[in-house]
């Protein structure tokens, strides 16, 4: 049930490579409620010609019962974001988001993700090309964009809006860290409140959103903001987009619904992956935020970052599931502890 404060608001679930892919977007769906749309991971070098399918086995076929996915691409060549487009217009997706946001060197010493900030001029020559495309510029297919505040400066934002203003964008999600700050130290939602006046598109604010006070107080920072994307906060608390629209769930509930999520997840990971040691790592991965929710967070993980086994990993995770969940200042501890350089 949705409460009158937030039935106006837009949740969606960032994309995280390495987590978040089809078969956890699926699950996270069934198990937990709260997101109206999941940003899939990027997707990068699917060329200029026929994609291959295994660069969209993550995204296709795009079948009935799917939660609303938003695919993402990065890139910087216009032909090869256009090819890309019609492939999954031809799928039966509506938006693509483009990555402006990645900060790592192999991407971004690119001209790609953020590390193509710095140079809006570029930026502006791709959509112009982007847009002389018919499924964009008819507006068949939506576009939008991920993006933080700058490359090395936060103020490189500035100039980056400027030229998305002159094109159809659907929507901005801005992440106020720097390409620099990676993901650790902490986001700047002031500066994200500088953007607001600087944009003619409608804008989604992503950055350290842990809890429901937490998010709060960034409502009572960004009035008027509509659309929020939940990042780190929802991989630990997949609670939180509920809590956030005003539902309680009881904790013997939540313990079920992890449960249940996490056999889903395994069974996929059993059944997909075929070595031991890839699988364990698949879910060590997930775990790294989700040990979050438990109140010893650190020993859950340690535990579970020790397993060499299946037989082990399974040991750890019944314990890990045993455990009392954790409350909100013990969440927003585990957070910290991500994001400390
Ligand atoms: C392991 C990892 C993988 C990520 N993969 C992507 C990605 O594929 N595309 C993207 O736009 N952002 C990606 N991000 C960034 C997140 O989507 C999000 O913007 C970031 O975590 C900030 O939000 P938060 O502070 O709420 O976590 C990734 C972040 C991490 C830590």
């Amino acid at each position: 049930m949705l409460n009158d404060q937030t039935t106006n608001t837009h949740l969606s679930l960032a994309p995280f490579r390495g987590i978040t892919h089809k078969a956890y977007r699926n699950a996270f769906a069934r198990h937990f409620c709260g997101i109206d749309v999941f940003y899939a991971p990027f997707i990068s070098g699917t060329g200029t010609g026929r994609i291959h399918p295994s660069k969209c086995s993550d995204i296709m076929p795009l079948s009935d019962g799917s939660p609303p996915v938003i695919p993402q691409i990065i890139s910087n060549n216009a032909t090869e974001i256009i090819s890309f487009g019609r492939a999954i217009y031809r799928a039966g997706y509506r938006e693509l988001n483009w990555n402006l946001g990645c900060p790592f060197d192999r991407i971004a010493n690119k001209r790609r993700g953020c590390g193509m900030l710095p140079f809006p001029e570029e930026i502006e020559k791709i959509l112009s090309d982007v847009f002389t495309a018919d499924i964009f510029r008819d507006r068949a297919m939506r576009f939008s964009v991920k993006t933080r505040l700058g490359y090395r400066c936060p103020s490189e934002i500035g100039k980056v809006l400027e030229v998305l203003n002159q094109f159809a964008v659907c929507r901005i999600v801005i992440h106020p860290r720097t390409g620099e700050q990676i993901y650790s130290g902490k986001a700047d939602p002031e500066k994200y409140a500088g953007c607001v006046g600087l944009s003619r598109h409608p804008l989604v604010y992503n950055g350290d959103i842990v809890h429901l006070a937490g998010y709060q107080a960034l409502q009572t920072m960004l009035p008027g903001q509509k659309e929020w994307m939940l990042g780190r906060g929802a991989l630990i608390n997949p609670f939180l987009p509920a809590r956030i629209r005003g539902r309680e769930i009881a904790a013997e509930e939540k313990t079920g619904k992890l449960r249940s999520f996490h056999e889903e997840l395994w069974t996929h990971v059993r059944t997909t992956i075929p070595r031991e040691q890839q699988r364990l790592g698949a879910m060590k991965a997930i775990w790294h935020y989700l040990s979050g929710v438990m109140h010893n967070s650190k020993e859950v993980f340690s535990l579970i970052k020790r397993a060499r086994t299946e037989k082990e990993y399974l040991v750890a995770v019944k314990t890990a599931l045993e455990q009392r969940l954790a409350n909100d200042q013990q969440i927003e501890k585990h957070f910290r502890c991500l994001t400390e350089k």
